[in-house]
């Protein structure tokens, strides 16, 4: 069987740690690629120099040119710039963020693409959803070749607080969590179970709304804490989806994907689970909503259209 490649942009937190669990389940050789040429080559020899000792057996190897990226299965973008503590002391939203990160994830999809015309693209730049248009329309790519990752990091989210306040194991926690990547996500408490048991039988009403809360601004609270955005889970999350594409899992999971009419919304990218394998998105899966769902979608929906229109597009 061939070696698989993966192609990382952006060798920042995100970027070198989902170098890091990629090498840790020896998925991929891995390509580390940032406009810091140092940064990039310096952690793929460190991690490169950690196979040894954690008993992995890849080529990893990191720059500035993407003439390495060429031929890689899987490209994920990380490159942008985070939400980090202004000079007055705020945080800018994450749409704040969007029209420096559209020319810096522009440039870099048109650098991939030249390189890996048959890749496939998982987006983590933030503002997600609207970042998901820029490298849909900077690429060319059809739409199953273009995956927003947030589904897996906010449901990741929204299982540990479960896990955290019933004292069970996260393995025993299905649930999913849909719509933009932002403080209007939607947990999907109706969805949710504990090895099957529906998750209102084991846990008061407003014990789970305070977990949906919390999860809603998993983000914001880590940024709280630590004055840049989080990585170990966000880069957690992109290569559960790598895994799913190499391995070919078929897996289940909520990704931004390009919606034309499922849902009700057009030409949108929005986290709806999805059917994740080796050609990418292989199959929307379109759930049963009921009113109240619906309608905390569609306002979700509302603020990536208010975030995507300033693209210009
Ligand atoms: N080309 C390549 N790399 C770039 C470019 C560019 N044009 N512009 C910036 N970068 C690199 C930076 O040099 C930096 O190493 O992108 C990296 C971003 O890393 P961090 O600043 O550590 O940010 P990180 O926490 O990894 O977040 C990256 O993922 O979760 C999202 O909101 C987050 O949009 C942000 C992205």
């Amino acid at each position: 069987m061939a070696r698989k490649k993966v192609t990382v942009v952006g060798a920042g937190n995100v970027g070198a740690t989902c170098a890091h669990w990629i090498a840790s389940k020896e998925l991929a050789d891995v390509v580390l690629i940032d406009i810091i040429e140092g940064a990039a080559k310096g952690k793929a020899l460190d991690l490169a120099q950690s196979g040894p000792v954690m008993d992995f057996d890849l080529h990893i190897t990191g720059g500035s040119d993407y003439a390495a990226s060429a031929d890689s299965d899987v490209v994920i973008i990380t490159a942008g710039v985070p939400r980090k503590k202004k000079p007055d002391g705020t945080y800018p939203s994450r749409d704040e963020l969007v029209k420096t990160n559209q020319d810096i994830v522009g440039q870099v999809t048109r650098e991939v693409v030249k390189y890996s015309p048959n890749a496939i693209l998982i987006v983590v730049s933030n503002p997600l959803d609207a970042m998901c248009h820029v490298v849909l329309e900077e690429s060319g790519f059809p739409a199953n070749r273009v995956i927003g990752q947030a589904g897996s990091l906010d449901t990741a989210r929204y299982k540990t607080f479960l896990a955290m306040e019933l004292g069970v194991s996260v393995r025993d926690i299905h649930g999913l969590v849909l719509g933009g990547h932002g403080d209007t996500m939607v947990p999907l408490p109706r969805h949710t179970s504990v090895a099957g048991i529906p998750v209102r039988e084991l846990m008061a009403e407003d014990k789970l709304q305070a977990i949906i809360d919390r999860t809603r601004k998993g983000g914001g609270e880590i940024v709280g804490l630590i004055g840049v955005s989080a990585w170990y889970a966000p880069a957690a999350g992109t290569v559960e989806m790598v895994e799913a594409i190499l391995k070919d899992q078929k897996r289940v999971i909520a990704c931004a994907t390009l919606l034309n009419g499922e849902y009700g919304y057009e030409k949108l990218f929005i986290g709806v689970p999805v059917v994740l394998g080796s050609t990418g998105i292989e199959k929307i899966i379109v759930m049963d909503l009921n009113d109240e769902e619906k309608a905390m979608l569609d306002n979700s929906a509302n603020a990536v259209k208010d975030v995507v229109a300033v693209l210009g597009y």
